[in-house]
């Protein structure tokens, strides 16, 4: 396994199934408009937005098209979109919707796509080349398994062993610091990056995880097949699965930290985004179409990493683990729909590039 995802499932399933994420970038509209009135909008009125993990881009559309109007209103001329992801991303979609009929082309004709396909944990495009970055569900992702991982009984942040669990932390901290520190060679002096990502909140006693409950599901689910020989035991216990939701201490130390002269941070708060299938589920009181739309978000942002890091070793095909495993999680839906809910708690962070000082120049 060399990378903690090839990306999302490709095809139109991540856009399909991915309506909480677009309520995650939604309820960050009132912190993008802060963060555009906060940016220096360059002399020119030349500006690039860059949307970093912007996937097959149903919801990149939205954030993007929201961002160009608040530039244009004040005062940006021309403007560049950079669409960030990773080279194994389903571009070709990405391409469709940017021709189709919820493009930001379609308002902003004169605006230019761009495509950056690499990890993001290093310099995707030129130095101080970005007005404004913005980045939805993505910057969780680890760039690859903690090393030394041994869980051979769980699966996440929420449920890893006490002594497995500063790995995990260390991964993400290395990692974010890298992501930050990227975006801050990228970022013109004076723009703005604004990141919404899963949260931890460690104000409470157990640390409160985002979606803790799913994991929890989905590890009983693999262990199944663990137990009964499909998946070697050692196989799964060096997966951890990629992605951690952050504290708002581990989030900012790096800002205040180690990015200091560089970046200075603006927002890092937790706000809890609610649930769509949760919701229809209370609406409609169908179990079944419940469960079958919560598996199919689940795998969407899943899939990838676990046939990579645990379905190929199955002895019947990672095809048929996959199955096997979504298959499960939905019956375990159906049966207790209330019992394994999302419980997102979203945290943004943003944070503005420092003039560099004319002693550097
Ligand atoms: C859940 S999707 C979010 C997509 C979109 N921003 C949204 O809000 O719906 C996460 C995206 O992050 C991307 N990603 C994960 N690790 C990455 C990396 N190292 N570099 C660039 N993109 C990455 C994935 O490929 C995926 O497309």
């Amino acid at each position: 396994m060399t990378q903690a995802t090839e990306g999302m499932v490709g095809g139109g399933y991540y856009d399909a199934h991915s309506s909480f994420q677009a309520r995650t970038a939604a309820s960050g509209g009132a912190l993008l408009a802060k963060a555009v009135e906060a940016l220096t909008l360059p002399a020119n009125g030349q500006v690039t937005v860059a949307d970093y993990g912007c996937s097959e881009g149903r919801n990149s559309m939205a954030i993007v098209g929201e961002a160009l109007t608040l530039l244009a209103a004040r005062g940006a001329s021309d403007m560049a979109v950079l669409h960030n992801d990773l080279p194994t991303n389903d571009w070709g979609t990405l391409a469709a919707n940017l021709a189709g009929p919820d493009s930001y082309l379609r308002t902003f004709p004169t605006a230019r796509p761009l495509f950056a396909p690499h990890g993001f944990f290093e310099r995707v495009t030129l130095p101080a080349s970005v007005t404004l970055g913005t980045s939805g569900s993505a910057a969780h992702w680890l760039s690859a398994q903690p090393p030394g991982i041994d869980m051979p009984r769980s699966l996440y942040r929420s449920d890893a062993p006490p002594d497995q669990l500063p790995k995990i932390v260390a991964q993400a901290a290395g990692d974010w610091t890298a992501f930050l520190s990227a975006r801050a060679d990228e970022l013109q002096p004076g723009g703005i990056l604004l990141v919404q990502m899963l949260g931890s909140d460690d104000s409470v006693d157990p640390v409160r995880v985002s979606a803790a409950a799913l994991m929890g599901l989905m590890n009983t689910c693999i262990l199944d097949l663990v137990d009964s020989g499909e998946i070697p035991a050692e196989v799964y216990a060096r997966y951890c699965f990629p992605v951690v939701p952050r504290t708002i201490a581990e989030a900012t130390i790096a800002v205040t930290g180690l990015l200091a002269d560089r970046l200075e941070l603006l927002h890092c708060g937790l706000t809890a985004v609610p649930s769509p299938y949760q919701a229809a589920y209370e609406k409609s009181g169908d179990a079944a179409a419940f469960a079958r739309d919560y598996v199919a978000f689940t795998r969407a942002f899943s899939e990838s990493s676990l046939r990579d890091g645990v379905f190929r070793f199955a002895r019947g095909g990672a095809d048929a683990a996959a199955d096997r495993m979504y298959g499960l999680m939905q019956t375990a839906l159906a049966a207790r729909p209330d019992a394994y809910p999302f419980d997102d708690l979203t945290l943004a962070v943003m944070v503005r590039r420092k003039p560099v000082p004319s002693s550097w120049r």
